[in-house]
């Protein structure tokens, strides 16, 4: 079977080879997969920052989707032809993460990712896709969708009528406001580009600020919430951006810590005492929040979007693309 593998950090070290088919253990079924969507931590592992002790040579990628096609022994939930995602974080089916769970993520190199043809996966590493959606738009959802919707349901707790904060339109950024409208809260959306700003108004976003002309848009926020401030931030930008989320939340408001796209100075801890405010990280999910996930997207035909599609051999330039943050939503990559 062919895989993609790094043997060395580096996009253009990333190398298409030749690999053995996988065998399933006892409890394991073998996969097919027929799509892998990109993650801003795949530029990171790229770079070498995501997880500098990577062992080589990796598989990356942690999200994909495809069709079980061999059981091992033992196997019970699952039968052949079952359409199926793995899961981001292998070991993690529900209930509190712990360091062992952490330590079972896909695509981050410890564990080969999906950017292969064939990979074998514990039975209980695996949910089902929703029937409507094809195998390019289920492989969106294992790390972006999952955050969203731990950030705003898990976490968060959203009601409808809430007001929450998205930060620019990369893959967590608009689940998150898929998710949020579905739920019947106000969503104010950021962005570097009154174009992407224009799509997200079109997905329902109520208010939006492009934050390259308004450098200081926590006070945008702020005037679009009547001084109040939102309940919610999903905070993908990190220590660049965290400050002015902070700003923008309102008193017991909540802001899910969820990525480093931004750097800067870090926080004053008197900005959250002050608002008696909660600062929750979050790395992914579980097993159970992906089902839940699944669920109302189901329930409601929610569909991922898609901006980009590129071919099997072409996983190098699609992470350029992911370079150029010219995108909006999720890029995905075809077998
Ligand atoms: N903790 C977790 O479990 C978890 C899970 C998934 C992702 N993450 C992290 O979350 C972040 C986003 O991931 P992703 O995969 O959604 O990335 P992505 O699809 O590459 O999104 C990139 C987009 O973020 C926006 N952006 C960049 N700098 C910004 C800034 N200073 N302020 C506001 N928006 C900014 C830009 O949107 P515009 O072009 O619209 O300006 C850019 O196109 C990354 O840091 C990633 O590592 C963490």
């Amino acid at each position: 079977m062919k895989a993609f593998q790094y043997n060395q950090f580096g996009i253009d070290n990333l190398s298409l080879v030749e690999r053995d088919s996988p065998r399933p253990a006892a409890g394991e079924v073998v996969v097919k997969l027929h799509a892998a969507s990109l993650n801003y931590r795949d530029l990171l592992f790229a770079r070498g920052i995501y997880n500098p002790k990577a062992k080589f040579p990796t598989v990356p990628f942690s999200d994909g989707a495809g069709e079980v096609v061999e059981l091992g022994e033992r196997v019970t939930r699952w039968k052949i032809g079952d359409r199926v995602c793995p899961i981001f974080t292998q070991g993690w089916v529900e209930g509190r993460p712990t360091a062992e769970k952490f330590r079972t993520t896909l695509g981050g190199g410890d564990f080969d990712g999906t950017l292969r043809e064939l990979g074998a996966f514990h039975e209980q590493g695996l949910v089902r896709i929703p029937d409507h959606l094809s195998y390019e738009e289920a492989a969106t959802l294992p790390c972006a969708a999952v955050t969203a919707w731990h950030a705003l349901v898990d976490v968060g707790d959203i009601k409808a009528g809430d007001t929450v904060l998205t930060l620019g339109t990369g893959g967590v950024s608009i689940f998150a406001l898929q998710f949020a409208k579905l739920l019947g809260v106000r969503v104010i959306a950021t962005s570097s580009s009154d174009e992407k700003l224009a799509r997200a108004k079109g997905m329902g976003a109520d208010e939006t600020v492009n934050y390259k002309t308004h450098p200081n848009w926590e006070k945008e926020v702020l005037r679009l919430t009547a001084g109040v401030g939102v309940d919610h931030v999903v905070e993908v930008g990190g220590a660049g951006t965290l400050p002015r989320s902070i700003a923008a939340t309102r008193i017991g408001g909540c802001v899910a810590v969820i990525g480093i796209l931004a750097s800067g100075e870090g926080v004053n801890p008197v900005s959250l005492l002050m608002k008696s405010l909660r600062l929750q990280g979050i790395f992914v999910g579980s097993r159970q929040m992906f089902e839940d996930m699944n669920a109302a997207i189901a329930t409601n035909g929610l569909r991922p979007v898609i901006d980009r599609r590129f071919r099997f051999d072409e996983a190098r330039e699609a992470l350029r693309y992911m370079e150029s943050a010219s995108h909006f939503g999720k890029i995905v990559i075809r077998f």
